[in-house]
């Protein structure tokens, strides 16, 4: 099979899908795959449609890669392609329409309200400690912890340059353990619980440095919350119409009489497969090495 792996493109997160698809298409090709590298601008469609591949392997993130728009373009080009399509992919990069369509399958989300940054640049749009995030960004780019003790919010949200988008999200901060679960068909691999190096949070530092974070697999969850959060990131997949593999973050208040709060902050319909990434780490715990994943993901595709 020829193999196109889509990789780079235009978002904010393109050198992590720079990392993303360098690995992917080197170990389709260890598999035995014929890959050919595309890097995707906004002629696209002009670049595939000649090079007809049998399947494209998606392994762009944010805007354009991981929003719908590339999904259509290849449904447009009857090319068979990895992860989800394109309702699933837009639904789901949106994270205050995800939330939505979420609660309304009965799947726990924090509460929050959607904002201009220029509002929330003025005054506390809500009592600290809460999180600002872009509404439709990836790997934490243009989000702020605003802490309990901050006077002010984050006044970068009005520089002139800002380029994640003018709607953000603001959500109450769940203090807690950040846990993720992945999505391979139809079944939940096994839980990560994150911990950032220097007891900050998971910012892209600790996301992409080697060390950066600590992943603790199978994450230590008492009672039957490590059950719940596997049976909640399939059925956060299954809400949103996912396909393929997705990766659910979570934030568990976990407290000492086991009543702690479990909620999913978001679904990744194009998680990170880069080296330090969660997916090809929860894979490998299941048995299946980097190449058998990415086998998978081709052999899933479709359109
Ligand atoms: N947005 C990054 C790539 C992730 O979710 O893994
Ligand atoms: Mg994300």
């Amino acid at each position: 099979k020829h193999v196109a792996v889509l990789m780079g493109g235009l978002s904010a997160e393109r050198e992590i899908s720079l990392r993303s698809g360098t690995a992917c298409a080197k170990a389709l090709e260890e598999q035995g795959y014929r890959v050919t590298p595309v890097d995707v601008g906004h002629d696209v469609a002009s670049v595939l449609a000649p090079l007809k591949p049998d399947v494209a392997f998606n392994a762009l993130h944010g805007r354009f890669g991981e929003d719908g728009c590339m999904q259509g373009v290849l449904e447009m080009l009857r090319i068979p392609y990895t992860h989800s399509g394109v309702l699933a992919s837009s639904v789901a990069m949106k994270k205050d329409v995800a939330k939505v369509v979420m609660a309304a399958a009965g799947v726990p989300v924090p509460k929050g309200r959607v904002v201009h940054r220029l509002e929330a640049a003025k005054a506390h749009v809500l009592q600290p400690p809460y999180v600002l995030k872009p509404i439709s960004e990836g790997s934490s780019f243009g989000v702020f912890i605003v802490k309990g003790d901050q006077a002010h919010p984050p006044q970068e949200l009005m520089r002139e340059d800002w380029v994640h988008g003018e709607v953000m999200l603001a959500e109450q901060f769940i203090a807690g353990r950040e846990l993720t679960c992945a999505v391979m068909g139809d079944k939940a691999l096994d839980v990560i619980e994150i911990l950032a190096a220097d007891g900050g949070w998971y910012d892209y530092h600790a996301k992409y440095a080697k060390g950066g974070s600590k992943h603790v697999l199978p994450a230590n969850l008492k009672g039957n919350i490590y059950q719940e959060v596997q049976h909640l990131a399939i059925e956060a997949h299954k809400a949103l119409g996912c396909r393929g593999v997705s990766r659910a973050d979570f934030r568990y208040d976990d407290r000492p009489d086991g009543t702690g709060e479990l909620v999913v902050l978001e679904v990744n319909t194009q998680p990170g497969m880069t080296e330090t990434s969660l997916v090809p780490e929860m894979a490998a715990y299941a048995g299946f090495s980097f190449g058998e994943l990415v086998k998978w993901m081709v052999e899933d595709a479709s359109c």
